[in-house]
């Protein structure tokens, strides 16, 4: 019998930002990429919301008691190779540290917790070096009691996520059979640096991929943004799509909005986004004004790692080959399940006492600088300016849907 390990992940982050300290480059961004062609993959038309940061934390927790083969997998997948062995528990380490500084301007939290089947008896040196590397918190249940265990971790999920992220697990993911399992969670909030006015937010068309057309509530504003316009490298028009950077509060986080032409499908301009592209774009968009319209959204999407990963080519993990022995001295582990459920909702986050921000009111007759109109699908990228970690990545294929305002002509 082959006791199974659950690794699960789980994700909040609600409309705002964040921002960092003096910490290392993050050198995850070609798997982040990997990750997100693997889901785009999946769903022609489905939103994605993923943290490729929290997968590569999730991963690092799992090496830590990986060996041999199991353990080079990881590291050739998730990029490490290029470090010296075992570097990058410090890396992971103070990408998450920078990141979960304190700070008012914004709220980042990874919360990492290791659950041990009572009755099993695991290397103290891999709890000690969890606790160490990954601040995280070690208990010990009774995975035979299933309901009363899924309870408790949906709990702790609830609880740092400010609730936003409930019933993550059910009973039926536990079995009698599990011996650890791994939930990791992030949580992030913060303002925009400039707010959108809720006062600008109009009902506007948003057409989707697949020809038809929504209802939804665009924001605006004009003001000081990084912006550029590159080429995708087709003829037509030049190819250019256009890269809007809008930063969090404190500057250290960003969205990045890339944008294809409006008849451009979004399908088209999503094989050439690679890792150096990330940061070219970064590299080489300019302060400028702009005019931006951007509609209100939520995604959530709750990711099987589990197969996304075995693409990528971390494999034995999963399987009877799995070399966990770091973990305890059995060598019949392996994780059965990988999960990771990530939110977040996009608004003006403006609220009350968006004053002084500097934003003018539409005039939508006298376009005198670069447009960004996001009303048709684009990919999305949530960033740490200095590091280059990759708190979110995604896209919008139907932003947040509302009921057409009636015409009176058509009564
Ligand atoms: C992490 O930070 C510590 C303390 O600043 C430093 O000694 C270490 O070299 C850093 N690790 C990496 C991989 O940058
Ligand atoms: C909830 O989290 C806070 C810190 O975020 C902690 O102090 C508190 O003990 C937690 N409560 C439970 C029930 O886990
Ligand atoms: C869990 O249940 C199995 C049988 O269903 C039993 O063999 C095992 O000892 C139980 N484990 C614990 C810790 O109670």
């Amino acid at each position: 019998m082959v006791p199974p390990l659950l690794l699960l992940l789980s994700v909040w982050l609600p409309g705002d930002s964040c921002r960092a300290a003096d910490i290392p480059e993050d050198i995850t961004a070609e798997f982040s990429v990997r990750l997100y062609q693997r889901l785009q993959a999946r769903g022609d038309q489905d939103n994605i919301i993923f943290s490729p940061l929290s997968v590569a934390v999730a991963l690092g927790m799992v090496e830590l008691g990986a060996r041999g083969d199991t353990l080079e997998e990881i590291r050739q997948a998730v990029g490490f190779s290029q470090l010296v062995p075992g570097v990058e528990f410090s890396l992971l380490q103070n990408l998450t540290t920078a990141l979960s500084e304190d700070d008012a301007q914004y709220v980042v939290r990874f919360a990492n917790s290791l659950y041990l089947q009572q009755g099993v008896s695991f290397s103290p040196e891999f709890v000690h070096l969890m606790k160490k590397y990954f601040r995280a918190q070690v208990e010990t249940v009774d995975f035979n009691q299933s309901a009363v265990v899924a309870q408790h971790i949906n709990h702790w999920v609830e609880n740092h996520t400010e609730s936003k992220i409930r019933e993550l697990l059910s009973p039926d993911d536990f079995s009698s059979l599990t011996r650890l399992t791994l939930v990791n969670a992030v949580y992030f909030r913060g303002s925009w640096k400039n707010q959108f006015r809720p006062e600008n937010t109009r009902t506007f068309s948003f057409s989707r991929d697949d020809g038809s057309e929504v209802q939804t509530l665009m924001m605006y504003q004009q003001g000081d943004f990084s912006y550029g316009e590159f080429s995708d490298g087709s003829q037509e028009a030049g190819g250019v799509y256009q890269v809007l950077e809008i930063p969090y509060e404190g500057e250290d986080m960003s969205m990045m909005i890339i944008l294809p032409r409006q008849e451009v499908p979004l399908a088209t301009l999503e094989p050439i986004i690679k890792g150096p592209l990330l940061e070219e774009w970064a590299n080489n968009v300019k302060r400028q004004k702009v005019e931006v319209y951007l509609p209100k959204f939520k995604v959530e999407q709750r990711t099987d790692l589990k197969d996304v990963l075995q693409e990528l080519g971390v494999k034995n993990i999963f399987s009877n080959n799995a070399d966990l022995s770091g973990m305890t001295d059995g060598k019949d582990l392996y994780i059965s399940k990988a999960v990771q459920k990530a939110y977040l909702e996009v608004t003006e986050e403006g609220a009350e006492g968006a004053a002084g921000s500097g934003m003018i009111a539409l005039t939508r007759n006298l376009v005198l600088y670069p447009q960004v109109m996001a009303d048709h699908p684009f990919f999305f990228v949530i960033r740490n300016r200095q590091t280059g970690s990759i708190l979110f990545m995604g896209r919008v294929m139907t932003p947040e849907v509302v009921e057409p305002i009636e015409d009176f002509d058509s009564i």
